[in-house]
C-alpha cells in the first residue's frame, strides 16, 4: 500500500479498541531491559517505532521475544547489563528511541552510533546532548545536533539540576535515566508539565523519584529495578483520530474502549469538550499507574477556541488534528505557541495548513502556530492527492478531514500509519 482512498462518512456507530501506548510501550521495554530479570509487558504495541526500541535492546544484547496475544517478555540484565552493540543502532523515525537512549547510554561504559531515517536525521538532538555531556557523556554528533550520534558512557556520571525552555517529554525522560546512573540528585524543572509517563512508571516500580508541580527530581546511583510486569492501556493519540470522526460525523456514536486519560495526554479531549463536544469517560479506574477509561463521544456541534502555549504540550501530537476539526467549528481557531511542531517527524505546522489548503480550508500559517476559520465545507477539487509527509499524525489527521470531505481524497504514502497505529486503516475502513 502506498495510497489510500477516503470517502465521506455518514454515520459511524462503533465499539472500538485503538492500539496500545506508544509511549508508555518505549519505557516499559527500556525499564525491563535495564532490570534483574524476566519481565512481562502485556498489550505492547507492535509498530515500527516500538520495533526500533525492541530492536536497539536487542543490539544491546537483551534478549525480547515476542510471545503470542501481544505479550512481550524481556529479559533484563540488571542497570548495567548492556554490552557492546555488534552493529551501528538504527532508531528509525523514533525519536523518542534515540533520545531516551541517549539518556540509558549516558551511565553504561560502552560505545555506541545511533542512526535514523531522513527525518529523524534533521531532527535536533542538541536538548539532550548538552545536559548529558555535562553529566560526563561524551557525545558526538553531526554538527553537535544532528544523527549520526556517537556515545561513549561514563560509570562515574555527575548530577545536574536542569531548567529546559522546552516543554519536552523526551528530554525530561533523557535525563531522569541518566540521573538513575549519577551520583547524587539530578534535579529536572520544566516550563510546562509535559507527559509523565517515566515518572509514573519510575514510582510504580519503587525508583527513588519525587515531583512536586513541574519539578521532578531522581536520586542516583540506582542499584536495581527489580523485575516486573505491565500492561499497557490503549494510546490517547491513536483514539483522537476516532474521536475527532465520533464528533465530526453526523448521527455518531463511538465508544473506545480502555485508554489511557494521563491528564497530561488528554489536552485534544479537553479542548474539545471545551469546543462544545460530547465526550464521557466511562469507568474510570488506574492500571499500573495510568488513569484509564473507557471514552463515549457523539456527533456535536462546535465553537472555535484559542490554544496558547501552557495546553500545546497536553496535546502535542493532536495539534494537526485540531486543526482538522476547527475547520468545522463555528468561529476562528488560534493555535499560539506551538512552535515544537515544527521539529516533528515533519514540519507540521507546514504539512497539515498546506494540505488543508488543498481541501478548501482557510487556513493561515503561523511561525508558532495556525489560524483557521471554521464554518468552512471541506471539498476534494481536482488537486484531490494529498501527501502525508511520510508522517504517520499528518496521514491520520488527513483521513478524519476525508471523512468530513466531499468527493474522494488519496492519501499519499499511507503506510506511515505503521509508525504508531499498524492497525488504522483496517479500523478506518471498518467504521
Ligand atoms: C513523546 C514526547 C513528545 C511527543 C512524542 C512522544 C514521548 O515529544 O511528541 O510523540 O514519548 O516522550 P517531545 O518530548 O519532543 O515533545
Amino acid at each position: 500500500m502506498s495510497e489510500m482512498k477516503v470517502q465521506k462518512k455518514f454515520s459511524i456507530q462503533a465499539e472500538i479498541n485503538v492500539s496500545p501506548d506508544k509511549s508508555i510501550t518505549h519505557r516499559a521495554i527500556m525499564f525491563a531491559s535495564l532490570s534483574s530479570g524476566e519481565c512481562i509487558i502485556n498489550n505492547y504495541l507492535n509498530s515500527k517505532d516500538c520495533y526500533s526500541t525492541i530492536e536497539a535492546f536487542r543490539n544491546l544484547g537483551i534478549e525480547i521475544i515476542e510471545e503470542k496475544n501481544r505479550v512481550l517478555k524481556v529479559y533484563g540484565k540488571g542497570i548495567n547489563g548492556l554490552s557492546q552493540p555488534k552493529h551501528i543502532i538504527d532508531a528509525g523515525n523514533s525519536g523518542t528511541t534515540v533520545r531516551l537512549l541517549l539518556g540509558i547510554l549516558s551511565g553504561n561504559e560502552i560505545e555506541v552510533t545511533i542512526v535514523g531515517d531522513e527525518s529523524l536525521s534533521k531532527r535536533p538532538m542538541a536538548r539532550v546532548i548538552e545536559p548529558l555531556s555535562l553529566m560526563g557523556a561524551k557525545i558526538i554528533a553531526k554538527e553537535n545536533n544532528y544523527l549520526p550520534i556517537k556515545i561513549i558512557g561514563n560509570k562515574n556520571l555527575k548530577s545536574i539540576t536542569w531548567t529546559s525552555k522546552i516543554p519536552s517529554a523526551q528530554l525530561k525522560s533523557s535525563i531522569l535515566f541518566a540521573g538513575m546512573y549519577a551520583n547524587g540528585e539530578t534535579i529536572y524543572k520544566e516550563p510546562v508539565l509535559s507527559r509523565d509517563h517515566t515518572e509514573r512508571m519510575m514510582q510504580y516500580l519503587k525508583l527513588p523519584i519525587s515531583k512536586k508541580e513541574l519539578v521532578v527530581s531522581i536520586k542516583g546511583k540506582v542499584k536495581e529495578i527489580k523485575p516486573f510486569e505491565i500492561t499497557i492501556p490503549d494510546d490517547p493519540s491513536s483514539a483522537s483520530y476516532f474521536i475527532a470522526m465520533g464528533v465530526l460525523v453526523p448521527n455518531s456514536s463511538v465508544l473506545i474502549k480502555n485508554v489511557c486519560i494521563n491528564p497530561t495526554r488528554i489536552g485534544f479531549i479537553n479542548v474539545l469538550i471545551k469546543m462544545g463536544a460530547k465526550i464521557s469517560f466511562i469507568n474510570p479506574r488506574v492500571v499500573y499507574n495510568e488513569p484509564v477509561a473507557d471514552i463515549k463521544v457523539e456527533s456535536s456541534k462546535l465553537k472555535s477556541i484559542k490554544i496558547t502555549e501552557d495546553i500545546v504540550p497536553s496535546m502535542i501530537d493532536e495539534l494537526p488534528l485540531l486543526a482538522v476539526v476547527a475547520t468545522q467549528a463555528d468561529g476562528v481557531t488560534e493555535i499560539k505557541g506551538a512552535q515544537e511542531l515544527r521539529v516533528k517527524e515533519s514540519d507540521r505546522i507546514k504539512s497539515i495548513v498546506t494540505e488543508l489548503q488543498k481541501l478548501g480550508a482557510k487556513v493561515i500559517e503561523q511561525p508558532d502556530g495556525m489560524i483557521i476559520m471554521g464554518n468552512t465545507p471541506l471539498k476534494a477539487s481536482y488537486d484531490n492527492i494529498l501527501e502525508s509527509y511520510n508522517d504517520h499524525r499528518i496521514a491520520m489527521s488527513l483521513a478524519v478531514a476525508g471523512s468530513i470531505c466531499e468527493g474522494e481524497v488519496i492519501i499519499k504514502n499511507a503506510e506511515c500509519v505503521e509508525i504508531s497505529f499498524p492497525d488504522f486503516w483496517n479500523l478506518y475502513r471498518s467504521i
